[in-house]
């Protein structure tokens, strides 16, 4: 068992970032490796899930990142789209899988600095990757029902170490912490819920200086005056309308 009623888990992409931080929320899930289950391969993913007949799937594995996909977009389609509905259809058919959620980011969104980004928000995606993420995100929808509930979880987070020796002062989000995001996941699956699109964000507005701070990093302030560079989004602030919001404390940031 994982925590409360929530059965045999079987989590995607538990090598990267996220899915290390599931490790600590759902220690006893099972993690497939790419050798095991490459989600763009269709059989691969529907004898795993067959034979290990999971109650929920936690869907994680992606090409995650915008210059990724960018330079490799018929990779990034296979992964992130194919693999997406490989791993949702075998799910259905699976009749163990009654628990589905897919980790959605927020870069689908346009980035408009005054704005805040609520589930009923419209997607805008500006690049390939957040393309790929929001036609994924349709195709799961279409996938969910009595049978299979589908979640679509959108989120942002960072692990810690901060990856730069300084951080924006006047740059703002509502990012959690990676081991936060996994808590919050968990929290979808205790609930019973049966809302379709869940934003897990934090319960303020802080800059990306406090947050690296917040994370037990040695970082010194700049502001945008100190910035040279392409244009940067001043606020990359998450909301919900259905959802509990996370305090960053509760967000622990450990590996
Ligand atoms: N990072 C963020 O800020 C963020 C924010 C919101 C949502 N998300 C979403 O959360 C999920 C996890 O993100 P992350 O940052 O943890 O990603 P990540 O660190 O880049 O890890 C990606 C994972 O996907 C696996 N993977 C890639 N291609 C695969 C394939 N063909 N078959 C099987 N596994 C494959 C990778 O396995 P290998 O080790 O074998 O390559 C790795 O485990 C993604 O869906 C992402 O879109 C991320």
């Amino acid at each position: 068992m994982n925590g409360q009623n929530l059965g045999k888990v079987l989590i995607t992409g538990w090598t990267g970032r996220l899915g290390k931080a599931c490790k600590h929320v759902f220690p006893d899930a099972v993690y497939p490796n790419r050798q095991q289950m490459d989600v763009r391969d269709a059989e691969s993913v529907k004898r795993f899930i067959q034979e290990t007949r999971p109650d929920a799937v936690i869907h994680l594995a992606a090409m995650a990142g915008i210059p990724l996909c960018e330079n490799d977009k018929a990779n990034a389609w296979a992964t992130n789209v194919e693999g997406t509905r490989n791993v949702v259809s075998a799910s259905r058919d699976s009749e163990s899988v009654k628990k589905f959620v897919y980790l959605q980011t927020a870069c689908i969104f346009a980035w408009n600095d005054d704005e805040e980004y609520f589930e009923d928000s419209l997607p805008e995606p500006k690049h390939y990757y957040g393309l790929t993420k929001l036609v994924a995100e349709e195709i799961v929808k279409s996938y969910g029902g009595e049978k299979m509930r589908t979640h679509i979880a959108r989120t942002n987070f960072t692990t810690m170490p901060w990856e730069y020796p300084k951080a924006f002062t006047d740059r703002f989000w509502t990012y959690l912490f990676a081991q936060g995001v996994a808590k919050g996941i968990r929290d979808i699956l205790e609930s019973g819920t049966e809302e379709r699109i869940i934003h897990l964000c934090g319960d303020r507005k802080i800059s990306m200086y406090e947050y690296a701070v917040a994370g037990g990093s040695k970082v010194e302030p700049m502001t945008l005056a100190d910035y040279k560079g392409p244009p940067l989004t001043k606020n990359m602030s998450l909301s919900t309308k259905v959802w509990r919001k996370y305090g960053l404390e509760d967000s622990n940031y450990s590996d």
